[in-house]
């Protein structure tokens, strides 16, 4: 391959923030927390693309409970790591979810903007109940106030990578969550 073919080297990583480990044994937990809820109740998981895909599939195995997944994809318009507020749906569910019990499943929760527009587009379809199952919580960056059913873990106001979720695309394959070298330091 010729030099001008490789990707952009993606960016250093500054060590690991959560273990593959303690993802597992986390996930596991929410799930019997989930399951406790759900039990006997028709359980229709929304996954938001992509970077919840990881979780919401490590979830799902975990239920052991009779379930749908569907999923959604939007785009939040801004450039880099911030979150703009102003969403568009880019991909919607397959399925109806009038009178259905409705688990958000998201990779992070930020300033909230994201989750606030898709509950309140899902909320506008009469589910029976909606509520959200979120891995990581940055309760410091949030900016609209969302209701949180379920959280995995707080963590710091840092990009975080791997488990799913990106920079750029790259890591989304990672085990284990890490933070971007240059941003180790939680904003202010
Ligand atoms: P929010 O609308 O600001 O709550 O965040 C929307 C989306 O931004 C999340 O669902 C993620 O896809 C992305 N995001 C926010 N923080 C991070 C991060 O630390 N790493 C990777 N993606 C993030
Ligand atoms: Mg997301």
């Amino acid at each position: 391959m010729t030099a001008t073919a490789m990707p952009e080297e993606p960016p250093a990583l500054a060590g690991e923030l959560i273990s593959a480990a303690a993802i597992r044994q986390r996930v596991a937990e929410l799930a019997q927390q989930v399951r406790a809820d759900y039990e006997g109740g028709d359980l229709l998981l929304v996954g938001v693309l992509k970077a919840a895909v990881t979780f919401m599939v490590d979830l799902a195995r975990e239920l052991a409970l009779p379930l749908e997944m569907d999923f959604m994809a939007v785009s939040s318009y801004g450039p880099g790591t911030e979150s703009s507020g102003i969403v568009r749906i880019i991909k919607d569910l397959d399925v109806s979810i009038e009178g259905r019990h409705v688990l958000v499943v998201e990779d992070i929760v930020d300033t909230g903007a994201t989750l606030r527009y898709l509950l309140r587009t899902l909320q506008a379809r009469r589910p029976a109940s909606l509520r959200v199952c979120t891995l990581l919580n940055k309760r410091k960056a949030r900016k609209v106030e969302v209701a949180l059913a379920y959280v995995g873990f707080e963590i710091p106001d840092c990009f975080v990578v791997g488990y799913g979720l990106d920079y750029e695309e790259q890591y989304r394959n990672m085990p284990h969550l890490a933070l971007l070298a240059d941003d180790t330091q939680p904003a202010e």
